[in-house]
């Protein structure tokens, strides 16, 4: 039986592609039951329907309030029960009933090496603060906006010739990597959630999770 997970997208879905892709090749042996963005426009949502999956537009633009909109999107989520949800680019800060209703149960990634650089611009900030290193957490989502327990960050060097587009692409790439291998643990239950801090293979995570490297499994 496939893990069903639920991915919440707002726009390219790249993160998307990357866990379609690792499942048509066997590597992930999870069923994406929905793809539901917050943007009509969203490309993800192509990506979704090409590869066969049920996908949802909810525009936030049409609810009075963050909370009417967040009790909604849960309402479209649990149709589906899944076991996982998955934030993938799904720009939109989350109330705390919301992100309560999921603990544990829902992740983030960020393109940052949390806990720096929460938020919007974290490769220009990076690039700014005259960073040597920079990279990609994944992590549980909490109420606080980045700060749920991270899982496993990935890094790559700042070099002087880089903008925020150059970093933002060799970022991406590891996100590919890391954000697949992080459900992949999910749904093989190796990964889990205890008392507000990450748990691989039965060992407690330090606050910055796993560093990522290519023997990692
Ligand atoms: C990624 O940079 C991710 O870290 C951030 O939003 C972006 C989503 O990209 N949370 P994509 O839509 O998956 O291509």
């Amino acid at each position: 039986m496939s893990f069903p997970i639920v991915v919440l997208i707002s726009g390219s879905g790249s993160n998307l592609q990357a866990l379609i892709d690792q499942s048509l090749q066997g590597q992930l042996n999870i069923n994406i039951c929905a793809v539901i963005s917050n943007k009509a426009d969203a490309y993800g949502l192509e990506r979704a329907k090409n590869a066969g999956i049920p996908t949802h537009a909810l525009d936030h633009k049409q609810f009075e309030s963050r909370e009417a909109f967040d009790t909604e999107l849960q309402q479209m989520i649990d149709y589906y029960q899944p076991k996982l949800v998955v934030l993938a680019g799904f720009m939109r800060i989350l109330t705390e009933g919301f992100t309560k209703h999921y603990d544990g149960k829902m992740l983030n990634i960020h393109p940052s090496l949390l806990p720096k650089y929460k938020g919007l611009n974290t490769h220009q900030r990076a690039i700014e603060a005259n960073e040597k290193e920079h990279g990609v957490s994944v992590h549980f989502v909490s109420s606080e906006l980045d700060a749920g327990a991270v899982i496993v960050q990935a890094s790559t060097d700042i070099e002087a010739s880089d903008d925020a587009d150059s970093l933002a692409k060799k970022v991406h790439s590891l996100e590919h990597i890391i954000y697949p291998l992080a459900v992949k643990w999910f749904s093989e239950n190796k990964l889990t959630f205890h008392n507000g801090t990450a748990i691989l293979n039965g060992s407690t995570l330090p606050p910055t999770g796993i560093l990522y490297n290519k023997d990692i499994e």
